[in-house]
């Protein structure tokens, strides 16, 4: 699988990534570019030590989507370097049609909640906020809507009394990182098949 990492934060989700590829649990996966829209973004960085160079791509003057040129530089981007798979980690922007249309059912996200429980923002805090016991994280398929694409991976955080915002998604994203590549490895293996909604494992 030729992957492409898209993200806007500190990338830790990227070095787990990279950490899998190079110890030899996420093989035949090899990262072909490293994106962000945020020009000092730590995630750009992540690739240093495994010889992958991050580069700023502008996303364009939307804020929360990717459309229009910005969209078209990223398609530029992911077609010269020959990417086949976009994985988001702490991508923020809402991917639009272009981008689905280039890579269908390609485009995998991770999200810091169990989908469908609190899509969108701070989903932690929205966790936290409503008083959930359990919350979690989930690796899916990208989609047209927000957060709602098929499923490939859960898992699941106990929310603790004295929990603030930054406690809990800490202990989701330890979560983060290891379904992550586990579940691109799933994903690489070829062996997945889309049934519905439901992503089932073909022997
Ligand atoms: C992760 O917790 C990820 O689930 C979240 O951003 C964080 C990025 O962290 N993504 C979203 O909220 C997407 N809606 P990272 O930069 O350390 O990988």
């Amino acid at each position: 699988m030729n992957i492409a990492i898209l993200g806007s934060g500190k990338g830790s989700n990227a070095e787990a990534i990279f950490a899998a590829i190079a110890d030899g649990t996420l093989p035949a996966t090899k990262v072909v570019a490293l994106l962000s829209d945020v020009p000092d973004a730590g995630i750009l960085q992540r690739g240093i030590r495994y010889g992958v160079t991050g580069t700023y791509i502008d996303a364009g003057p939307f804020r929360t989507k990717l459309d229009g040129p910005g969209e078209q530089r990223y398609l530029d981007a992911l077609r010269a370097a020959d990417a086949d798979t976009i994985v988001l980690a702490g991508f923020m922007r809402i991917i639009k049609a272009g981008m689905l249309a280039a890579f269908p059912n390609r485009i995998v996200n991770i999200h810091p909640s169990l989908l469908p429980a609190f899509p969108g923002l701070n989903a932690w805090r929205q966790a936290l906020d409503y008083g959930v016991r359990i919350t979690g994280c989930t690796v899916h398929l990208v989609d047209a809507g927000t957060d709602t694409g098929p499923i490939l991976d859960q898992m699941a955080v106990r929310v603790h009394d004295d929990d603030t915002a930054e406690s809990l998604h800490a202990r989701i994203q330890e979560c983060e990182h290891t379904i992550y590549p586990a579940a691109l490895q799933r994903l690489a293996s070829g062996r997945l098949r889309l049934t519905g909604r439901r992503m089932i494992a073909v022997v």
